[in-house]
């Protein structure tokens, strides 16, 4: 007999390394709170859809064309992204994965990200800039959720490629990378700390 495991969900972690990594890490954090001050009309749009927090992901969504710190972040980020293609085993046909959207997000007490996806993207993921102990992590949802009509729970011990939701824990200097048709959510920060971190979005061009 055989028990094949199909249709893997394949998510990328790793810590930033390279020279560039420790170097930056400080102009990050001081650019994610100087943009939060130096931008009303992110501030804005974060009241309407990002209650208590700060996103650029509606006024400065291109970071990394803005500031030479946000492009070296581009450039490690490249090579994990470059790592992540070839794990998929995607078919790049001589086109290129290339950074679209890179934004800042802070989230103090009480501030939450709902369950999303990042359509006509290809690879999204986040760097963590600052992440308090206790900081909430990066929930994902099984994709195939909502045709599990009549499926039982499973275990709660299951083993983790049966468990319908993950979470993975935050940790500064972190980067994860997803599919953008992955699900997912960032649950309320329960703590007093910030929570900073960096989104992007990857498409093939
Ligand atoms: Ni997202």
């Amino acid at each position: 007999m055989a028990v094949l495991k199909l249709f893997p969900t394949l998510v990328y972690c790793a810590r930033l390394t390279g020279a560039a990594a420790g170097k930056i890490d400080a102009r990050l954090l001081r650019e994610c709170l100087q943009l939060r001050q130096d931008d009303p009309a992110g501030r804005k749009w974060s009241a309407g859809r990002y209650p208590g927090g700060y996103t650029s992901y509606g006024s400065a969504h291109r970071m990394h064309r803005m500031s030479p710190t946000f492009a070296a972040l581009e450039r490690a980020i490249d090579r994990h992204v470059a790592r992540f293609a070839s794990s998929l085993e995607l078919d790049l046909a001589g086109r290129k994965l290339a950074m679209t959207d890179c934004w800042v997000n802070i989230m103090p007490r009480g501030t939450a990200h709902g369950l999303h996806l990042h359509p006509l993207s290809t690879i999204s993921g986040t760097y963590y800039v600052k992440t308090p102990r206790g900081s909430p992590g990066l929930k994902l949802e099984d994709p195939r959720l909502e045709r599990m009509m009549a499926a039982p729970p499973r275990r709660a011990a299951a083993a983790r490629e049966n468990r319908p939701w993950i979470v993975l824990p935050a940790r500064a200097g972190g980067v994860v990378l997803f599919e953008s048709w992955l699900r997912h959510e960032v649950p309320a920060n329960p703590i007093a700390g910030e929570r900073i971190s960096i989104s992007f979005n990857y498409s093939w061009f």
